[in-house]
C-alpha cells in the first residue's frame, strides 16, 4: 500500500524519522508533528528524553505498540483520537468517538470569554454561565479552572458526551461547580445566566461530504452538522436566548468561518441586537471571524 517499506527501526530517532516519511508519503502535512506525539505518547516518555537520547533502543513489544498507533495515522485518523486525548487551553482533556475533537480555534472563545467577563463585570464577579452543546466539556472546564469564583451550567443531547464532559471536570477538579444537563439545547434549563456559552453545530449539510477524513469519518456527525445552511443551531441558541441570558448579560459563540455576516442578520432579525455596536467580532489565528460575542442590552451604550 506504501511506497516506503516498513522501516524495521530498532532505535527511537529511527523510529520517528520512518514515520515522518511514511506520514509524508500519504499527503499528511503534520507528519514530522504526528510522528513525535505517537512516539512520546506510545512509550510515555517525556520530549527531553527522546531528545537526550535520540538512539533509545525500542523493544519488539514498543515498536509493535507504535506501528499500530501508526498504522491508524496512516488510514488519516486523528492523533488526538489515537492518543485519546488533546490539549486544550493548556489542559489534557480526555475524548473518545462519541465527542468532537476540541480545536485550537475554540480556545478562541474561551479567552474572549474569560477577557469580556472581567471587563464588563469586574474581575472578581462570581459569574454563572451556561455552556450549550459541551461535548467533552472543554469550554465549561476551561473557563471554571481559570476561573475559581465561577459556577456553570452545560447541556448536550448526548449522554455518552455528558459522561466524557463529566470525567474531564473531575480531573480538572471543577466538578462540584459545574451541573451537567442532558436536554436539547437548553430547553428547561433555568436561567438567567451572566454569560452564555456555545460552540454549536455549524456544518451545512451539502458541506460534510467535502470535510477532510480526519473530521468526516472521526467526529461525530451530531456535533458538526446544522441543517441546509449550517445555522440551524443558532436559530435554535437565539430563540432561547432572552431567557437564558441575565440583565447586562453576555452570549459569546464560536461560529464558522463564513457566518458572520448572517448570523449578525439572523440576530437582528430575531430582536436579540438592535445595533451594530451590540455585536462583536474576534478572529481565530488564520484571520477568520471566528467568535461572535452579543449584548442584547446594550442597545443603548
Ligand atoms: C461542535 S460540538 C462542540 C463540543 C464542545 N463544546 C467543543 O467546543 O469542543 C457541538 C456539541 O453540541 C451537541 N449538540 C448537538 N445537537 C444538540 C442539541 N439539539 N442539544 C444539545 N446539544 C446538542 C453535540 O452533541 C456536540 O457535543
Amino acid at each position: 500500500m506504501f511506497d516506503l517499506p516498513l522501516n524495521p527501526a530498532t532505535g527511537a530517532g529511527d523510529w520517528l524519522r520512518s514515520a515522518r516519511d511514511r506520514l509524508e508519503a500519504v499527503g499528511i502535512e503534520s507528519a514530522s508533528l504526528d510522528a513525535r506525539m505517537l512516539l512520546l505518547d506510545g512509550l510515555a516518555l517525556p520530549h527531553s528524553v527522546i531528545v537526550a537520547e535520540p538512539n533509545l533502543a525500542l523493544n519488539d513489544q514498543e515498536i509493535e505498540r507504535l506501528e499500530a498507533m501508526l498504522s491508524r495515522r496512516l488510514a488519516r485518523e486523528p492523533v488526538s483520537r489515537i492518543l485519546g486525548w488533546r490539549e486544550f487551553y493548556g489542559r489534557k482533556f480526555e475524548i473518545n468517538p462519541q465527542v468532537l475533537d476540541p480545536r485550537p480555534d475554540t480556545e478562541v472563545l474561551v479567552e474572549t470569554a474569560l477577557n469580556k467577563v472581567d471587563q464588563h463585570f469586574g474581575p472578581a464577579h462570581a459569574c454563572r454561565f451556561l455552556d450549550i452543546g459541551t461535548g467533552s466539556g472543554c469550554i465549561a472546564v476551561s473557563l471554571l479552572a481559570e476561573r475559581p469564583g465561577w459556577t456553570g451550567c452545560a447541556t448536550d443531547i448526548s449522554s455518552d458526551a455528558l459522561d466524557v464532559a463529566r470525567a474531564n471536570a473531575a480531573t480538572h477538579k471543577v466538578a462540584d461547580r459545574l451541573e451537567l444537563i442532558e436536554v436539547n439545547w437548553a430547553s428547561g434549563v433555568t436561567g438567567p445566566f451572566d454569560l452564555v456559552v456555545s460552540n454549536p453545530p455549524y456544518i451545512a449539510s451539502e458541506e460534510l461530504r467535502g470535510l477532510m477524513p480526519e473530521v468526516q469519518n472521526h467526529d461525530p456527525a451530531v456535533a458538526l452538522e446544522a441543517g441546509a445552511d449550517g445555522l440551524d443551531a443558532y436559530r435554535e441558541i437565539f430563540g432561547a436566548a432572552s431567557t437564558l441570558i441575565a440583565p447586562g448579560g453576555l452570549m459569546i459563540l464560536e461560529i464558522g468561518a463564513t457566518q458572520a455576516a448572517r448570523l449578525r442578520s439572523l440576530a437582528a432579525d430575531t430582536g436579540l441586537i438592535a445595533q451594530d455596536h451590540q455585536m462583536q467580532e474576534f478572529c481565530d489565528l488564520a484571520g477568520h471571524v471566528r467568535v461572535l460575542l452579543l449584548r442584547p442590552d446594550a442597545a443603548n451604550g
